[in-house]
């Protein structure tokens, strides 16, 4: 009983300076890979639906949660941030690090996005799946596009006692954690989230080492009150999927999920975990480049800018140098490109010339100048 709603998104202003949107991005809503049971982030969507399907059954054998899928990414600062008690000072408001399309109209960097308008259509337990943005830097467990499942539980003050709530939350996720992982070692941090209090961070002992897997919480009451909720209380989590595949499908880099080679596509079976087989890999090709910054750089609009011209020819983006003159105070980067392509050699010629393009941009750019 997943509920589908279509959406549009709007025309962005390109080129207009509240907008950081690119055509390139854009590209991928609408994509919804967690939405193909076939492919590994539709596999844990599916196992997580499954297991609180299982675990919360109403008196009439019913799940107690409902599920979302298809809602638009494209939100409001109202509901990605305000209405999440997030400061208008917050660094995930800022454009170095969020999409925007317009000062007011964002591609969610969050499922909690979705957390106080669902509470408004009534829901006190849902799942909500979807895609989320963000510019960061770059290697192989970063993208600007990744995915996270959102949950609530939410009660009636008179249903039960507020010091339910948190045992209830942890038990929860130590079944999830359970159910997906198996037998695994779990260790709960104290974490920060404005919208939760308190709020928690789980991880795993996967591989030898600790993995983060998710940010949880007891709901403020003034999130509540921003879903209508006024004599309710709960808790939330919302948990990466790529993070979660990644370590359960043994796949190596973030990249490979939008790949259509179907070497990689072959692999995945509806309902079913197995261990990726890597296929030959083509070798890398790295050029190194170096620039004058002033002190509006960010490291991710030089990131989105290499990423927006390679796209994922683009592997890591390294600093591997950085240098101030004893005079002028300048400060100048040296960052390694590594490009490798999933299904071919890349040829130097080709490589050059995307690495022309990459300084052509930095050329146009005001934070940068090329030396
Ligand atoms: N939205 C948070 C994040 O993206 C995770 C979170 C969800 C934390 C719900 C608490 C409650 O990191």
């Amino acid at each position: 009983h997943t509920i589908s709603q279509p959406f549009t998104v709007p025309k962005p202003a390109f080129g207009s300076k509240s907008c950081n949107v690119t055509e390139r991005i854009l590209r991928n809503v609408g994509k919804n890979l967690h939405n193909n049971p076939k492919s590994p982030l539709g596999i844990i969507k599916l196992r997580i639906e499954d297991y609180f399907n299982r675990r919360f059954v109403d008196s009439n054998g019913k799940s107690e949660f409902q599920m979302f899928d298809s809602m638009n990414p494209v939100v409001s600062t109202k509901m990605c941030f305000d209405d999440l008690l997030i400061p208008i000072d917050h660094p995930g408001r800022n454009m170095t690090d969020t999409f925007y399309f317009d000062e007011k109209t964002l591609l969610r960097t969050h499922t909690s996005a979705h957390e106080t308008e669902l509470m408004r259509a009534g829901n006190l337990c849902f799942l909500a799946t979807g895609d989320c943005y963000r510019r960061d830097e770059i290697d192989s467990r970063h993208y600007p596009v990744f995915h996270q499942t959102e949950a609530a539980r939410i009660f009636k003050k008179s249903e039960v006692p507020e010091d339910f709530l948190l045992p209830d939350l942890k038990q929860c996720l130590e079944g999830l954690v359970a159910d997906i992982f198996g037998d695994v070692e779990t260790r709960w941090n104290p974490d920060s989230f404005p919208f939760t209090d308190p709020s928690l961070e789980l991880e795993i002992m996967y591989n030898g080492s600790w993995m983060e897997l998710l940010g949880c919480g007891v709901l403020r009451k003034d999130v509540l009150k921003n879903g209508n909720l006024h004599d309710h209380h709960g808790w939330a989590f919302g948990i990466g999927l790529e993070r979660v595949a990644m370590a359960l499908f043994d796949i190596p880099d973030i990249r490979l999920f939008h790949s259509s080679d179907e070497r990689f596509t072959s692999q995945f079976t509806e309902g079913k975990i197995v261990k990726f087989r890597s296929f030959s890999k083509f070798p890398a090709c790295y050029k190194d480049i170096s620039f004058w910054v002033n002190p509006s750089f960010h490291e991710n609009n030089f990131s989105e800018l290499v990423r927006d011209t390679a796209g994922d020819l683009v592997e890591t983006v390294k600093l591997v140098d950085e240098f101030k003159h004893p005079e002028t105070g300048q400060v100048s980067k040296c960052y390694r490109i590594n490009y490798r392509s999933f299904s071919r050699v890349l040829t130097n010629d080709e490589v050059d010339e995307i690495q022309d393009r990459v300084r052509e941009r930095i050329e146009a750019s005001p934070e940068m100048d090329l030396r």
